[in-house]
C-alpha cells in the first residue's frame, strides 16, 4: 500500500504552481503530496510484517453441525476456545494475534440488509466475540465474498452491499477482513475489492484487508496488476487453497517458486503474498514435512495463520510454530522476500531471505525421499560477496556454526522432505543485534 502516492509525487510537483520562492514551492508541494496521499492512496498503517495468527477453514471448514460436534463446529465457542489458546499458551507473546472467522457464519441479512450471524451458533453476536478477543489482547478476524453467495453459498458482499458491509464490520470491531472471490466477474472484483478497500478506509477503523482478487484471475500479470494489489490490499491470496498434505504444500509452493521473479518484487511491509495456511498440528505432515513448511512460508515472508485445533496440538508440532527465532525471522522489519536460489539436479533446493543487520536466512530443502543427505557448499556458492566472516545458527536445532568465511566449505545434513535452516549474520557486527 502507498505505491500510489509515490507514483503521483512527479506530477505533483510540477504542477502549475511554480511560482514563489523555492522553499514555499517545496512546502506546497508537500503539503499537496500529503493531500494527494491521504486521499488516493489506501494505506492503513497496518502489517508491516506478515500477520499471525489462527485461521478457522483449513481445520474445521464448514463444520455447522453443533448439535453432534459442539466442540468443533463454527461457532462462536470454537473462536473463543482459540482465542483463550492463543493467550493463556505463549502464542499471543510470539505474534500470534489474529483469532480470524473464515466462511459459514453467517445467518442471513436482515430487513435492513445488514449482515446477522448464525442466531444458534453466535447467540451473542459478531460484536461481543470481538470484545471477547479483544479483552485478551487479541485481534478479530471475518470473512465475506465478493459476490451473490460466499464459496459454501451463505449470502455475500454484492457490490451494492459493499459499503454497508464494511460499516457493519466496523461497528462490531473486526480487525481484519478476508474477502473472497467466489462468484464474481472480473469486472466485478476489478470495481468491488478497491471499493471495499475505500470503504473500509471510510469508516475510520484500521482493518487490515486480506483479498482473494488475484488467486480468482489467473494469479499473474497481465491479468493480476500487483501494483494495484499492494496499493489495495495489506495481503492476497495469489493461488488455490491448501490442503491436509504434503502434495498441497509442494504444488502450491512450486507455483510460487515458478513465478519468483513477478511476485517476490511485489511483497512488501503492508503488502504480502499468502501462499495460505499453515497445516502444522494436523494429519497430513511428517514432522519433517511441518519443519518444511514452517521454514519455507519463513523466507517467503508468508502470513503465519495456523489452522490447527490448539487445544490438543502437540508439544513438538508447537515447538515448530513458537521457535522464536523463526518467528524473527518471518517478522523481518525489512519484509523482504526470499527466493529459490539453487536447485540441483538431485532433489536439494537453497532458498535465501536477506534480512536486516546484514543477516539472512537460508533453507536447505530437501525433496529426496531416500536417505539424509549430506550437501556440501559455501557462502561464496550462496550468494554471498562481501568479506565478512559470518556465524550461523540452525534454526531448529540452536547449534552455533562459527567462522563461515566465503569459501569456507560446510556439509548440512538434510532428512528427507525436511529442512536445515540457518540465520546467518556477519560476526563482526556482534551478538547484540541477534
Ligand atoms: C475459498 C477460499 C478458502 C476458504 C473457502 C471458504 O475456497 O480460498 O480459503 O475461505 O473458500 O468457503
Amino acid at each position: 500500500m502507498g505505491r500510489q502516492a509515490e507514483q503521483r509525487d512527479g506530477a505533483v510537483g510540477r504542477g502549475p504552481l511554480c511560482v514563489g520562492a523555492p522553499h514555499t514551492l517545496l512546502w506546497l508541494a508537500a503539503s499537496l503530496l500529503l493531500l494527494v496521499a491521504q486521499v488516493l492512496a489506501l494505506e492503513n498503517g497496518l502489517l508491516r510484517t506478515p500477520p499471525m495468527g489462527w485461521l478457522a477453514w483449513e481445520r474445521f471448514r464448514c463444520n455447522i453441525n453443533c448439535d453432534e460436534d459442539p466442540k468443533n463446529c463454527i461457532s462462536e465457542r470454537l473462536f473463543m476456545e482459540m482465542a483463550d489458546r492463543l493467550a493463556e499458551d505463549g502464542w499471543r507473546e510470539l505474534g500470534y494475534v489474529y483469532v480470524n472467522i473464515d466462511d459459514c457464519w453467517i445467518g442471513k441479512r436482515d430487513a435492513k440488509g445488514r449482515l446477522v450471524p448464525d442466531p444458534k451458533r453466535f447467540p451473542n453476536g459478531i460484536a461481543h466475540l470481538a470484545d471477547y478477543v479483544h479483552s485478551l489482547g487479541l485481534k478479530l478476524g471475518i470473512y465475506e465474498d465478493l459476490g451473490n453467495f460466499t464459496c459454501m453459498g451463505y449470502p455475500g458482499t454484492t457490490l451494492d452491499k459493499v459499503v454497508q458491509d464494511a460499516q457493519t464490520f466496523a461497528e462490531w470491531k473486526v480487525d481484519m477482513l478476508k474477502l473472497d472471490g467466489c462468484y464474481s466477474t472480473p469486472e466485478e472484483r476489478a470495481t468491488g475489492y478497491p471499493k471495499m478497500a475505500a470503504a473500509l478506509n471510510a469508516t475510520g477503523r484500521r482493518i487490515a484487508f486480506s483479498c482473494s482478487w488475484p488467486a480468482y484471475d489467473g494469479g499473474l500479470p497481465p491479468k493480476v496488476n500487483y501494483s494495484l494489489l499492494a496499493d489495495t490490499c495489506n495481503l492476497w491470496r495469489n493461488y488455490d487453497d491448501i490442503q491436509d498434505s504434503w502434495k498441497s504444500v509442494l504444488y502450491i509452493l512450486d507455483w510460487f517458486v515458478t513465478y519468483q521473479d513477478i511476485l517476490q518484487p511485489v511483497a512488501g511491509p503492508g503488502h504480502w503474498n499468502d501462499p495460505d495456511m499453515l497445516l502444522i498440528g494436523n494429519f497430513g505432515l511428517s514432522f519433517e514435512e511441518a519443519q518444511a513448511q514452517m521454514a519455507l512460508w519463513t523466507v517467503l515472508a508468508a502470513p503465519l495463520f495456523m489452522s490447527t485445533d490448539l487445544r490438543t496440538i502437540s508439544a513438538q508440532n508447537m515447538d515448530i510454530l513458537q521457535n522464536p527465532l523463526m518467528i524473527k525471522i518471518n517478522q523481518d522489519p525489512l519484509g523482504i522476500q526470499g527466493r529459490r536460489i539453487v536447485k540441483e539436479e538431485f532433489f536439494i533446493e537453497v532458498f535465501l531471505r536477506p534480512l536486516s543487520h546484514g543477516a539472512s536466512a537460508l533453507v536447505f530443502f530437501s525433496r529426496r525421499t531416500d536417505m539424509p543427505y549430506r550437501y556440501q557448499s559455501s557462502l561464496a556458492t550462496l550468494n554471498f560477496t562481501s568479506s565478512h566472516v559470518y556465524e550461523a545458527q540452525n534454526v531448529y536445532t540452536g547449534e552455533i556454526i562459527s567462522d563461515l568465511h566465503g569459501e569456507t566449505e560446510f556439509t548440512v545434513t538434510v532428512n528427507p522432505s525436511g529442512v536445515v535452516m540457518w540465520y546467518v549474520y556477519p560476526k563482526s557486527l556482534g551478538k547484540a543485534h541477534h
